[in-house]
């Protein structure tokens, strides 16, 4: 089975502040951790979307990035693995889970996810309205991985509707999407701070 990698790295890292992609974690910048970590877990190419070293560019939303690296990606390649680079802290572990989930699996995607912990609450501006039911909900992650036609497919459909991940796409035309269990430290860098977080991960790994 042949499976590429898209690596988003062409936000603009709003809620951050800047551009994350090229902020240092453990001596290497945050796009290149997360290629590298995919390549040594066997994906046969890694495309990276963004104004880095090799990359292409990306669009206005993260839905525009990935349909720029999907048009890279040739149809004999049947799975596509799709990745955040604000998630530096994947491990091959977490990819090698995914990746044979869509091996033996039948459904059209399979995306890592975590039960919720906290308590939930919809909210009006600071006032609560009521507790969500927490058990149906599941935060998730990325590596997500598609059926690369499938997500072409998709990808094509109201493109004026935005998505905040892949697999929302895939919903939407029907396609089934499955859960395998995401990784606690696959922390995706958003606000200032969360680097130092993925930093004290990183020697919490190494002294393991
Ligand atoms: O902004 P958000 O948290 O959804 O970003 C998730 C990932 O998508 C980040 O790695 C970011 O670089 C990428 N992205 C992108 N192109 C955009 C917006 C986000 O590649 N236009």
């Amino acid at each position: 089975m042949k499976i590429w990698a898209i690596v988003l790295a062409a936000g603009s890292g709003q809620r951050y502040g800047g551009p994350k992609h090229e902020l240092d974690l453990g001596g290497l910048p945050l796009w290149k951790r997360s290629v590298s970590v995919l390549e040594s877990a066997g994906i046969d190419t890694v495309i990276v979307v963004g104004p880095v070293d090799g990359g292409i560019p990306g669009g206005a939303r993260r839905r525009d990035s990935v349909a720029a690296g999907l048009a890279k990606i040739p149809d004999s390649v049947e799975w596509v693995l799709i990745h955040d680079a604000a998630r530096p802290l994947i491990t091959r572990r977490l990819v090698a889970t995914v990746v044979d989930a869509a091996r033996i699996g039948n459904s059209d995607g399979v995306i890592p996810a975590l039960a919720v912990t906290d308590t939930l609450k919809l909210v009006d501006g600071d006032t609560v309205l009521k507790t969500v039911d927490r058990s149906q909900i599941a935060a998730v992650q990325t590596p997500q991985a598609f059926r690369t036609r499938l997500l072409r497919e998709a990808h094509l459909i109201d493109p004026e509707d935005d998505a905040t991940d892949d697999a929302g796409l895939i919903e939407r035309i029907g396609g089934t999407v499955t859960i395998v269990p995401g990784d606690r430290t696959n922390i995706k860098i958003t606000y200032e701070g969360d680097l130092e977080l993925a930093e004290r991960l990183i020697k919490g790994l190494q002294d393991e």
